[in-house]
C-alpha cells in the first residue's frame, strides 16, 4: 500500500504511517500546485492533506486508487466532501486535540489587540521608549468587558473559560439553543445582530461554509462599537478583509487581530498587514509542538484505520466506510 503526504508533518505521524505501508512525502515547504499534486499522489491508497490542499471531484477523479483523505487540521473547507462520498472516499479530520491550543491563541491575541502589545513592542528596537508617558499606547480593558462569541463549538467555548478568568460578561447567537452551555459557562444567548451592538470584542469560531462567507461585512462592522475588536482564528473568508481593512483604516471599529486571512498568505504589502491597529499572524492558532504531533498522530491513525478497515477516530461521511 502506497500513502502520500502533502508536506513534512510530526514525525510521530510518519512513524506510524511508515510502519504501516510505504510512505511518500511532498519535500518542498510550500504546498504542491494541484497538476503537482496529482502528480505526487499518483497510485496511492490514501492521502495525508494540510488545508491548502483543494481535493474535489476532479482532482479526485485523476486519483482513482485514493480510499481516504486524512486532512491534518480540524477545518475541512479545503475537502469537497460531497464529492469523495460520491467516489466512496472517506474524509476524516483531527478535532478536540488542538480545541485548547487554538483558544489560547485566540485569547492572546485578544490581549495583544487590547493592550497593543505588538506595536508597543515593536516601537522599541526603533527608539520608540523615549519616557514614560501618560497618554501612550493607551488600549481597551478586557476584565468585565463584554465578548460575543460567534460559534459556540469545542474552540469557541473553550475560549469562553478562558473568559471566565477575566470576569467578561459573553454573548453567543448560534441557532439552536445550548442551555448546557448557558448553564456550565453562563453565556447569554442573544440574535446575531445584538451581539454584533453589544459586545466590546467578537470572537469567530465557525467554520468556512456558504452560510458563513462574509458573515463579517460591511453592514456588521458598521453596527460594531467603535471602540470594539475583532478577533478572527476560523476562516479568513468569514470576514469581508477589504470592508474590514476600510472600517479599521476609518476608526469604524478600534482594532482587529487575524490568524486567518483571505487570501492566505495574506501579501506583505496588503493593507491589513500595514495597519497598527491590526494584527496579522500567519495561521498558527494550532502551532504548538505537543498539539501539532497530536495532530501529526491522529491523521496518520485516521488513514490507518480506514486502510485497515477499521473505524477512524474521525470521519465525516462514515457512511463511504463500507465500501472502503
Ligand atoms: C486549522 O486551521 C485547522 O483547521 O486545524
Amino acid at each position: 500500500m502506497l500513502v502520500a503526504v502533502t508536506r513534512e508533518i510530526p514525525d510521530v505521524g510518519l512513524r506510524l504511517l511508515r510502519d504501516f505501508c510505504e510512505v511518500v512525502v511532498w519535500p518542498d515547504k510550500l504546498p504542491p500546485t494541484t497538476a503537482q499534486l496529482i502528480e505526487f499522489a499518483h497510485g496511492a491508497d490514501g492521502l495525508l492533506s494540510l488545508l491548502t490542499e483543494p481535493i474535489n471531484g476532479p482532482v479526485l477523479d485523476q486519483l482513482p486508487t485514493i480510499r481516504v483523505v486524512s486532512n491534518f487540521a480540524v477545518g475541512y473547507d479545503n475537502i469537497d466532501v460531497a464529492s469523495c462520498t460520491e467516489r466512496g472516499v472517506a474524509v476524516c479530520t483531527t478535532p478536540d486535540v488542538l480545541t485548547d491550543t487554538t483558544a489560547d491563541f485566540a485569547f492572546a491575541l485578544l490581549l495583544a489587540t487590547a493592550r497593543r502589545v505588538v506595536e508597543s513592542a515593536a516601537s522599541v528596537p526603533l527608539g520608540g521608549w523615549r519616557t514614560w508617558e501618560p497618554l501612550g499606547y493607551l488600549g481597551k480593558d478586557v476584565a468585565g468587558a463584554t465578548l460575543g462569541i460567534i460559534g459556540l463549538g469545542r474552540i469557541g467555548a473553550a475560549v469562553v473559560r478562558r473568559a471566565a478568568g477575566f470576569n467578561m460578561r459573553v454573548l453567543y447567537s448560534d441557532d439552536v439553543v445550548r442551555s448546557d452551555a448557558e448553564q456550565e459557562l453562563g453565556v447569554e444567548r442573544v440574535d446575531f445582530e445584538t451581539l454584533i451592538r453589544l459586545s466590546d470584542f467578537v470572537s469567530l469560531h465557525v467554520p468556512l461554509t456558504p452560510d458563513t462567507y462574509h458573515m463579517i461585512g460591511r453592514p456588521q462592522l458598521q453596527s460594531m462599537k467603535s471602540s470594539a475588536v475583532l478577533v478572527n482564528t476560523s476562516r479568513g473568508p468569514v470576514v469581508d478583509n477589504d470592508a474590514l481593512a476600510d472600517a479599521l483604516v476609518n476608526g469604524v471599529i478600534w482594532g482587529a487581530a487575524l490568524d486567518v486571512t483571505d487570501p492566505e498568505p495574506l501579501p506583505s504589502d496588503h493593507r491589513l498587514a500595514r495597519l497598527s491597529n491590526c494584527i496579522v499572524t500567519p495561521h498558527i492558532a494550532s502551532a504548538t509542538e505537543a498539539t501539532r504531533s497530536k495532530m501529526s498522530e491522529m491523521a496518520a491513525i485516521n488513514l490507518i484505520s480506514v486502510l485497515s478497515g477499521k473505524q477512524p477516530l474521525r470521519c465525516l461521511n462514515t457512511e463511504v466506510l463500507s465500501d472502503v
